[in-house]
Order: C-alpha cells, then sequence, then structure tokens
C-alpha cells in the first residue's frame, strides 16, 4: 500500500491544530489505499523516509529558518535517501509569527537537492491559525495523499 509519511515539529498548541487538520486532510475517508505515518522530526529515520511514497513536512519558523528538529531531520536523512527517493512528491506547512519566508527557502532549497516534487503550494501561517488556515491544511493533507492513491 502506498505510504504518506507526515515529518512535523510541533510545539504549540496552534501547530498541534495545523497538524491534526493536515492528518484529517490525508486520512478523510474518500482517500482509499493509503498508509499515512506520522513522526515527530526528532525521532524520523532515514527507514521511515526509505519506506514511504511521499512526504508532508511541517515546521515553525525559527530564526528565520525551519526548526531545528526539522533540519536535524535533513541533517540525518539527506545523504541515506539522496540515492533514492528523487521524484517523490512532497508538501509542506510553515507556522510563525513575523514571517516564514527563510523557512520556506530553506525547505525549498534541501528539497530541490534531494529531488522530492513540489505537488502543492506550501501552506503558511501567522499568528493563531484561523478557520481558512486550518481549512488549507487539511486541503493539504488531503492533496498529497490523493496523489498516492492506487
Ligand atoms: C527561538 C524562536 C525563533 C523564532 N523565529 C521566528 C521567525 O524567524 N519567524 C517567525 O515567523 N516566527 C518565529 N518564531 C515564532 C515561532 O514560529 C512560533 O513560536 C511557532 O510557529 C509556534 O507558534 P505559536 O506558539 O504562536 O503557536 C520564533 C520562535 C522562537 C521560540
Amino acid at each position: 500500500m502506498p505510504r504518506l509519511l507526515i515529518v512535523h515539529h510541533t510545539p504549540s498548541p496552534g501547530m498541534q491544530a495545523m497538524f491534526e487538520k493536515v492528518v484529517a486532510g490525508a486520512t478523510t475517508d474518500e482517500i482509499e489505499g493509503v498508509e499515512v505515518v506520522r513522526r515527530p522530526a526528532l525521532s524520523a529515520t532515514a527507514t521511515d523516509v526509505l519506506e514511504a511514497d511521499g512526504y508532508l513536512l511541517g515546521t515553525p519558523a525559527n530564526l528565520g529558518y525551519i526548526s531545528g528538529a526539522l533540519k536535524h531531520f535533513f541533517d540525518t536523512i539527506y545523504y541515506p535517501c539522496l540515492d533514492s527517493t528523487g521524484g517523490r512528491p512532497y508538501g509542506c506547512y510553515v507556522h510563525g509569527n513575523e514571517g516564514v519566508e527563510g523557512a520556506l527557502r530553506a525547505i525549498r532549497s534541501i528539497t530541490t537537492g534531494l529531488s522530492w516534487r513540489p505537488v502543492a503550494e506550501p501552506v503558511t501561517v501567522l499568528g493563531q491559525p484561523d478557520k481558512d488556515a486550518l481549512e488549507a491544511c487539511w486541503e493539504l493533507g488531503a492533496t498529497v495523499a490523493a496523489g498516492l492513491m492506487p
């Protein structure tokens, strides 16, 4: 069964709400035949990445970059996964309170290096996630998962 791996760093209630909506979208009844695996960024492994068929990445913007946790994830999996995950689809969501451009740039740069393929617009949220922001998270999860349906 195709597998979607959600790798996330979730340090606050607002980001937890976003994560839950992404999971809800990815696991909605209309998505059939896709296994959804969630891993906090600090515990995700290269094996998790190799065994998945697509990816969703969630992070806060921290100090103008992705969180240290997601950076650690990429530091850990980059070379082990470089040879055999190219072309796989991914999407991402980023939360911040001031500006998320640096974090987005980092995700684009790292995933370009891995040759992962963006299949949805990044969801970016500033401040407390409102109804529209949470809906966008649901759509993101559903879009990336639907693309993996057999
Ligand atoms: C050390 C630190 C650095 C941060 N740097 C940024 C930043 O560069 N840009 C930004 O938009 N938010 C920044 N933030 C805010 C975080 O993105 C925010 O705390 C996180 O998304 C969770 O948001 P919430 O607590 O409002 O739910 C920073 C937070 C911390 C603790």
